[in-house]
């Protein structure tokens, strides 16, 4: 059984690429550490195409190309191994990578659903209508699924219609929230709605302990999502913003014994256990 999971927020800046590096690699290792043969992929919706260097890799090809079908998933998947060159170790880590030109076939994606939606007769685009892209999407995450135990989505902000489509196809979503009071109100307006069933939990992220701010968009978190749909926050601490910087490591091999390498592996534990 596999499980596909999107790490994403209607803000940017608030952890989300972060939280999907450690996301991702922590499942492996727990794989690994299971004594499973099984692997798990990242996958990056973000044209900035962040994932690849925070790891040290330097794709050349891209998941848009995927997304219109110009190329099968074995074309652009690459290892995030690096032991060879005497970088990491990471065996059963893999990463579907982006870069710029998914900026390009997200347009060419969006003017199909237009184009459909016109043809159909439709006048007004509703979320997660069946459509080109939805179906694509659907493809492309049971072709992975046959492949991967786990699939960790990094998706940007803004959530558009793309995002619908990927919505539609994925089990459910991490949604990291910076402890400050736009981050806060952004995410309850946002994911109180009725259709998000699918959000498997909060992570509340630059936390400062002792900073009354922190203190207040917790407690502000806690009342309108439950205690339970919270995981452990993840305090500010400048390993984090260094690890991609030193040769693109994740948070668990750049300071592995660091408070934040501690709360996301507890994030880790609390995927794991939830689906294995
Ligand atoms: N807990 C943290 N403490 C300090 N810096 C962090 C923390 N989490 C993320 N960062 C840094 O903040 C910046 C934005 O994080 P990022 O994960 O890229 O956000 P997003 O993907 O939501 O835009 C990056 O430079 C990252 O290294
Ligand atoms: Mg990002």
């Amino acid at each position: 059984m596999s499980h596909v999971f999107a790490v994403t927020s209607a803000k940017g800046g608030v952890g989300k690429t972060t939280a999907a590096l450690a996301l991702s690699h922590g499942l492996a290792r727990k794989l690994e550490q299971a004594g499973s043969k099984e692997s798990v992929l990242l996958v990056d919706l973000d044209p900035q195409g962040h994932c690849a260097p925070c790891l040290g890799l330097q794709p050349e090809r891209c998941a848009g190309e995927l997304l219109l079908g110009h190329a099968h998933p074995e074309e652009i998947i690459i290892r995030a191994d690096r032991s060879r060159q005497s970088g990491p170790s990471r065996p059963n880590l893999y990463l579907l990578p982006a870069t710029g030109h998914l900026a390009i076939a997200r347009m060419q994606l969006l003017a199909d659903i237009v184009a459909e939606a016109l043809l159909a007769g439709v006048g007004r685009l509703s979320p997660g209508q069946p459509s080109y892209l939805v179906k694509r999407l659907q493809d492309l995450f049971a072709d992975l699924r046959q492949v991967f135990a786990f699939v960790v989505v990094d998706y940007p902000s803004p959530l558009d219609l793309f995002w619908e489509a990927v919505y539609h196809g994925v089990d459910g979503c991490i949604v990291p929230v910076k402890a400050d009071y736009l981050s806060a109100k952004s995410a309850i307006e946002h994911w109180t709605r009725p259709a998000d069933q699918k959000v498997e939990a909060l992570v509340p992220t630059f936390v400062r302990a002792r900073q009354v701010l922190s203190e207040q968009t917790l407690q502000e978190l806690t009342r309108h999502f439950g205690s339970k749909r919270l995981s452990r926050p993840i305090p500010a601490s400048v390993r984090v913003a260094e690890a991609p910087a030193a040769g693109g490591q994740t948070i668990f091999e750049y300071a592995p014994n660091s408070a934040p390498a501690r709360a996301y592996w507890n994030l880790v534990e609390r995927v794991y256990d939830s689906k294995v």
